[in-house]
Order: structure tokens, then sequence, then C-alpha cells
């Protein structure tokens, strides 16, 4: 029933209204006011509502809410931590990586999850994970070297 369903999003718990068929991307951005997931495609082809879901990066726009359970969801949003930006978002934003931006948040998501997957990944590694990831703008190269540095600010010489 309708309004029955508790998710864990950001590290908080969260009522929700919505049936549990609901994507789980219409709740994030209607109900709890989180725009860092966008809709782009609605089929699961572009990247852009992408969120973590535990370590693992997944297209929002076809997860169901109900499908969802109590594992820990991670919006864009919720990668900041005491006001500081997450070590991926500064690097994009020190690469600049990104023209309009639309794609940025589901490369960013997909990115933290490659890192904490493999913190050192090679170009090719990097190219295969952000496959799934769409950039119309051609932001293609920095978004590479933005991964690379955050390898970097998040590893450093200490690599797990
Ligand atoms: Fe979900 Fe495109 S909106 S993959």
């Amino acid at each position: 029933m309708a309004g029955d369903l508790v998710i864990n999003v950001n590290g908080k718990s969260h009522a929700v209204t919505a049936a549990p068929d609901t994507p789980l991307l219409y709740v994030l951005r209607n109900e709890l006011g989180l725009h860092g997931p966008k809709y782009g495609c609605g089929l699961e082809q572009c990247g852009a509502c992408m969120v973590l879901v535990g370590s693992e990066a997944r297209n929002s726009c076809k997860l169901t809410v109900g499908e969802v359970g109590q594992a820990p969801v991670t919006t864009l949003e919720g990668l900041i931590e005491n006001g500081e930006l997450h070590p991926v978002q500064r690097a994009f934003i020190e690469e600049q990586a990104a023209q309009c931006g639309y794609c940025t948040g589901g490369m960013i998501i997909r990115a933290t999850a490659l890192l904490l997957q493999n913190p050192e990944p090679s170009d090719q590694k990097i190219r295969a994970a952000l496959d799934g990831n769409l950039c119309r703008c051609g932001s293609h190269l920095r978004i590479l070297r933005a991964v690379k540095r955050a390898s970097e600010l998040m590893w450093g010489d200490a690599q797990p």
C-alpha cells in the first residue's frame, strides 16, 4: 500500500508515499527534492539518473522504489560530507569536466563506484566503466582526466 515504504537515502530514513512500482528516480526528485539524479532517457541507456545503491552504481529510472528496500541509496548530494565535496566531485570541478553538465552527476556516481572497487583504474577500465554514461558535449577526455585526478585525491600514495 502506498505510504508504507521506508527507504534509506543519504544516511536518513524516508517514508515514501509512492507505490512500490514507482521508479526510484521519481521518488528522489519529486518526494525528496534531490535533483542530482536527472531524467535523461528513462530507459537505462544514458546514466543521467545514476545513484549508488550500497557501493554499486545503478540507474534509478528503472529501478523501483520497492526493489531498493532498505539498501542504502546515495545521490550526488549525499557524497558531500560535513560540507566538503567528495574528492570525485572536486576532481570534476578542477578538470572542468563538463559543458552542459546534464550527465555529470551520473558520471560522478559511476566514477565513485569504480574507484571504490578499483582505486587505480587504467584508461581502458575507466572508459569501460563509463561506457553506459552518455555525454553529448564531447567532454570525454576531461572526464577521463577527472577520474584519474579523483583517484589521486581519494587514495594518493596510500592504496587501500
Ligand atoms: Fe536513467 Fe537515462 S534516465 S539511464
